[in-house]
């Protein structure tokens, strides 16, 4: 029987303890105590055994609404941000419906916007500034335009917005009656984020996450901030109609209360990583770096010109190093063959083996690759 293909999850799983995880941008920095009281004591207490209030915790609702400054709006609690997205495609999008997005891009929003039997538009980004313009939008803009998709900073490049080019969008957003899709899942690590509410209130829908700021990814708590009426017609289609994870609930109050005290040092630390990535990776011939320095927690290193297949790279680093990095394909349709993603919210020991093991994968399988140059 023939083998089955490796399965790079599967494997990371199973090998958890030994591996490097620098493939889904997940937070390994923020200190434990944060949150570890607070869950302990949820458990002592059984909290688990009773449904949560079903609107959320009242504070943790005030706190996510406090942490993005958008006083106006209305918070919402879900299953990750990936359950708003979900959400805000099924309830604002029908068939016919244009989205304007990019590639590369987060697909899974694509998936969604799929299932809503609309489209996306996919401008090309490969290409500086590695981001939408607010040219470009307006250009992409068709009868059958409904939203615009803007993840800021963006993922896989770690490209950001600046405020001008936000507001640029926002204004095209309230000037075509379009909703504004902000995706703002890693804005703690970019310096001078600007939020596209604060200039298009009314437009913009607003998607925050506790995964990878908090470093609650496996909790699944995230949320939406929206005007009273936007989120009415979006919460319908709600499905944690009894609430979410009551211990999700109590991690992210304990991290929001104290974010002002240690975010600084977990950002300061991603930098550094990411410097260090940065230069690890521009060691080897032919491999570059599109985006530095990243205004995320994540980067990518475009492979090309080495020959070797970003699928290849990363089961070698997996298998034979513990790093597990995430190849392109799952990123871009059209260049997701170039490019690995690295994310570095790590403690210096993962990039110690990372800076150790990258060169070593692409020597070896640049020996291999019948294309190398
Ligand atoms: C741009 C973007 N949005 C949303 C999410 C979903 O995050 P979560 O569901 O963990 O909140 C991710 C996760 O990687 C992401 O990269």
């Amino acid at each position: 029987m023939a083998e089955p293909p490796f399965n790079a999850f599967r494997y990371a799983h199973a090998h958890r303890t030994e591996v490097a995880w620098m493939s889904q941008n997940t937070n390994h920095l923020v200190p434990p105590e944060v949150v570890r009281g607070a869950l302990e004591e949820a458990i002592r207490a059984r909290l688990y055994e009773g449904y949560p209030l079903a609107s959320g915790d009242p504070e943790l609702l005030e706190l996510a609404r406090a942490d993005l400054g958008l006083a106006e709006m209305t918070p919402f609690l879900t299953g990750g941000g990936t359950e708003s997205l979900y959400m805000i495609a099924r309830a604002l999008l029908k068939p016919g419906d244009e989205v304007i997005a990019s590639d590369p891009s987060y697909l899974i929003i694509h998936r969604f916007v799929e299932l809503s039997g609309a489209r996306t538009k996919n401008l090309d980004i490969y290409a500086p500034p590695y981001r939408l313009t607010a040219d470009r939008v307006r250009e992409a803009i068709s009868p059958s335009t409904r939203m615009i998709l803007l993840i800021d900073p963006l993922n896989p490049l770690g490209s950001g917005y600046p405020r001008e080019e936000v507001r640029a969008i926002a204004e095209i957003a309230h000037d075509h009656r379009l909703v504004l899709l902000n995706d703002v899942t890693y804005r703690d690590f970019s310096e001078g984020h600007a939020l596209a509410a604060s200039f298009a209130p009314e437009e913009t829908v607003t998607v925050w996450s506790v995964s990878k700021n908090c470093g609650l990814a496996g909790l699944r708590l995230g949320g939406i901030l929206a005007r009273p009426d936007v989120l009415d017609a979006i919460a319908r289609f709600n499905t944690n109609d009894l609430g979410v994870n009551v211990l999700a609930q109590v991690a992210a109050r304990a991290a929001l209360r104290t974010k002002a005290s240690w975010i600084g040092n977990v950002v300061r630390q991603t930098r550094e990583n990411d410097r260090r990535v940065r230069a690890t990776a521009l060691s080897v011939p032919g491999a570059t770096v599109p985006v530095p320095p990243s205004r995320a927690n994540m980067t990518i290193v475009d492979i090309a010109d080495t020959g070797v297949r970003p699928e290849l790279l990363q089961e070698e680093l997996l298998r034979r190093h513990g790093v597990f990095i995430r190849a392109g394909n799952y990123l871009s349709p059209k260049h997701g063959a170039k490019f690995v993603r690295i994310s570095f919210s790590n403690p210096p020991a993962d990039v110690d083996r990372f800076e150790r093991a990258f060169p070593e994968a692409m020597r070896t399988l640049a020996a291999r690759a019948p294309t190398a140059r």
